[in-house]
């Protein structure tokens, strides 16, 4: 593989474009709205600059890298790719409705992965005529730092795609852990019941959201404590991906907390809003 098309350039878009480019990928940067592009320019090069100040990256690299990213609003520029990643919104019809236009824009040889957090693979995959080379490329944020990368077989997806998109993530710097296709995957469908738990710990009074953090940080060597990576990922996100785990297991263990819909209602998103668990 040597050209990748990243569709969607927010958060994970940027973040995956970025570390493409940084391997040695030529990349095809796609995005719906124009002022998102100029913006994802920017956001790319502070990165590179921060990393490259803290020794990470040679500075003399940085031009190279970003010289390897092309941009456009247009869904042409992803015709050659050998590899597509898409990083659009978390909405299942705006990721099928993308995935049709890429079918009938790409060759045939190309492969299909999505970002998505929580949505069904073989789902998405049955809005494309490739299901067998169509499979989810999980990244986490922030992606630049972040190593892992949750590879999610589709019930469809073959041997040879998952092979070489294995290949792909270890080339880019990451290590790919193979898992199959459920609501969740294993990330999130272990981390959200956690973060939801904590939440109800906090609705029913049992402690403080800083007592409930310092827990996890002293007692299980967490990094930060549930709430404080709650606040960071966006408790609308965490809202939506507890509704997808409860729906697609039909399982009330997954119901999310009352405080938690409450907050969201409230405009309470976390750090994005300025408040969550945390005022930031
Ligand atoms: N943010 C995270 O921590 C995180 C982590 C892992 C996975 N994800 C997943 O990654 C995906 C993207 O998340 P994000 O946080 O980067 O979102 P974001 O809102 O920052 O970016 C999404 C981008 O997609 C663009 N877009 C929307 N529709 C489009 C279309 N049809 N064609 C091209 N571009 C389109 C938007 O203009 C926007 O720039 C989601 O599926 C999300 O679940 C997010």
């Amino acid at each position: 593989m040597q050209s990748i098309a990243v569709i969607g350039a927010g958060t994970m878009g940027c973040g995956i474009a970025q570390v493409a480019a940084t391997t040695g990928f030529s990349v095809k940067l796609v995005d719906v709205a124009p002022g998102v592009l100029e913006k994802s320019g920017q956001r790319i090069s502070e990165s590179l600059q921060r990393l490259a100040k803290k020794g990470v990256l040679e500075t003399s690299a940085v031009d190279a890298i970003q010289k390897r990213i092309s941009a456009s609003t247009d869904f042409g520029l992803a015709r050659d790719a050998d590899i597509v990643i898409e990083a659009v919104f978390e909405d299942e019809s705006v990721k099928r409705q993308t995935w049709q236009n890429l079918d009938a824009i790409c060759g045939d040889k190309a492969i299909f992965a999505t970002n998505t957090s929580s949505i069904s693979i073989t789902q998405l995959a049955s809005a494309t005529k490739r299901p067998e080379r169509f499979i989810g490329m999980h990244f986490f944020n922030p992606v630049p730092v972040m190593k892992l990368v949750e590879v999610i077989r589709g019930n469809r997806t073959s041997d040879a795609t998952c092979a070489s998109v294995t290949e792909l993530a270890t080339k880019m710097g990451k290590t790919p852990i193979e898992v199959n296709d459920y609501p969740g995957f294993v990330s999130n469908r272990v981390l959200m019941p956690l973060i939801n738990e904590a939440i109800f710990a906090v609705y029913e009074g049992v402690a403080k959201p800083e007592a409930i953090d310092e827990v996890f940080k002293l007692g299980m060597a967490h990094p930060m404590g549930p709430l404080t990576l709650a606040d960071f990922i966006g408790l609308d996100v965490c809202l939506n991906i507890l509704e997808v785990l409860q729906k697609g297991f039909g399982d009330p263990k997954y119901r999310p907390c009352p405080l938690l819909r409450q907050m969201v209602a409230a405009g309470k998103l976390g750090r994005k809003s300025g408040q969550g668990f945390y005022k930031y």
